[in-house]
């Protein structure tokens, strides 16, 4: 096996909004799942979970969840923002849902099984990219809303939604965003 880190360094998301949703090879869903759960992981917790979200639980989640939350806590939207809400899942061909859910460790830090569930994300996300797919690492506000965190098996106050990975079709290649200047955050003792 060899890699020149070369997708590493030009790798780059595409927005939700400029993806097509047409359905994706389960052969490589299933890559990106296991490549999802392959990450550090200290003490082998297994201190998350994945949840694969596909269109037809997108539609339900979207109605039930996303716009129904939405309308409780913005009485007044207008048509225009309850139309994006009514969609939000649904920009995208497979949405996985990465919950951190921490247990209780005598050695281990909570600290670092949340960092292992941003590992988590990070693994689909990029494993999406090197197969060629758009896909994002969204958490918008539907991420802090209790009712969705039950809704995908979490424990209120203590698991958290690390992500939803949304994967889909690009329809353009993305342009390139600002980059970090590598001088004001990578210093050499
Ligand atoms: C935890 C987390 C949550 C994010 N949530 C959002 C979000 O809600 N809305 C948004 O526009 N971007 C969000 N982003 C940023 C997007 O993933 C964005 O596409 C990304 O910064 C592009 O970077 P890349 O090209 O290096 O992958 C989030 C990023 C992270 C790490």
């Amino acid at each position: 096996m060899s890699a020149d880190g070369n997708f590493y360094v030009k790798r780059r998301s595409v927005l939700a909004r400029k993806m097509s949703s047409e359905p994706i090879k389960d052969a490589d869903l299933k890559t990106i799942l296991n490549a999802g759960i392959r990450v550090p992981d200290h003490g082998a917790l297994n201190p998350w979970k994945i949840t694969v979200i596909n269109k037809e639980k997108q539609k339900i989640i979207d109605e039930q969840i996303i716009l129904s939350e939405y309308k409780k806590e913005n009485p007044d939207a207008n048509e225009q923002n309850l139309q994006i809400e009514a969609n939000r899942l649904q920009r995208a061909s497979v949405v996985l849902a990465v919950l951190s859910t921490p247990v209780e460790h005598p050695k281990i830090p909570n600290w670092e099984m949340v960092l292992s569930s941003g590992a988590v994300c990070m693994n689909l996300l990029s494993c999406a990219q090197s197969l060629g797919y758009a896909a994002q690492w969204l958490t918008e506000w539907y991420a802090y809303n209790e009712k969705m965190l039950e809704y995908l098996g979490g424990r209120p106050n203590i698991d958290k939604i690390s992500g939803f990975i949304y994967i889909g079709h690009k329809i353009e290649e993305p342009n390139e965003r600002k980059r970090p200047n590598p001088e004001k955050v990578i210093s050499y003792l």
